[in-house]
């Protein structure tokens, strides 16, 4: 049993707050019956209705870590065919990828079917830092590293607060390493603020999110998160 506001917000469908304003306005039923008492309880086989609108989304929540693979697209289901991270997990739930890892992308991506870690993660005013290296062509310099942490124009505005450090240069292969780190999750934001440099990035993986590694698990591996870990990502905010 769960309470009302936290079965709505968890649905995806608004923030607690906002359940809370709404069970007060007389704008949520549950199985056909107005509910105006908050802590109200009920369970996932309850049918609930928002502002006329049923709640489809109320199961029990899951939450997996995978280490996504080169070569596996980042959608619940694929036009094309191709493998998606959702089939790497085995759940009866209908999880979904919390943002995106390119195709060619390896690293760290949370799934879950909870609309609202989902809503607090990707939104860019909590500033979850997300760990990147990314191999690039080229040798990069201090200058250069510099201008990406002060923040570059992709897609015609300026990237947030970012860090990065040079962790290998190759001048055999004429390719560099580099650690950046960011709060943001524009579209292909990494090859972005690389390519507004100059740079093409050769490989990326993602190292972590927030306090979440890959630590333990090799390529294609995943993991649920405990329930501590999830209650940990809501407290997270890297101000
Ligand atoms: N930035 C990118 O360019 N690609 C990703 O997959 C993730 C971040």
């Amino acid at each position: 049993m769960e309470r009302l506001q936290k079965v709505i917000a968890l649905s995806g469908y608004c923030s607690r707050r906002k359940a809370e304003e709404l069970i007060s306005k007389k704008q949520v039923k549950v199985n056909g019956e107005l509910i105006t008492q908050m802590g109200y309880k009920v369970n996932f086989n309850d049918f609930i209705e928002v502002e006329g609108n049923p709640l489809n989304n109320i199961e029990e929540k899951v939450y997996y870590l995978l280490n996504k693979p080169r070569g596996i697209v980042t959608t619940t289901k694929d036009e094309k065919g191709r493998k998606t991270v959702v089939d790497l997990i085995k759940t009866d739930k209908r999880i979904y990828p919390v943002g995106r890892l390119d195709y060619d992308t390896t690293g760290l991506i949370i799934l879950t079917n909870d609309g609202e870690l989902t809503n607090y993660l990707i939104h860019p005013k909590n500033n979850i830092e997300k760990v990147y290296v990314a191999k690039i062509k080229g040798l990069i310099t201090k200058d250069e590293i510099k201008k990406l942490c002060n923040g570059v124009i992709i897609d015609g505005k300026k990237t947030g607060r970012a860090k990065a450090k040079i962790l290998k240069i190759d001048k055999k292969t004429n390719s560099s390493v580099v650690e950046l780190i960011i709060h943001e999750g524009k579209n292909h934001q990494v090859k972005k603020m690389f390519e507004a440099i100059g740079y093409s990035v050769l490989k990326l993986k993602r190292e972590s999110i927030a306090f979440l590694t890959l630590d333990g698990l090799k390529s294609g591996e995943y993991r649920q998160l405990s329930v501590k870990e999830v209650k940990k990502l809501y407290g997270e905010k890297n101000n």
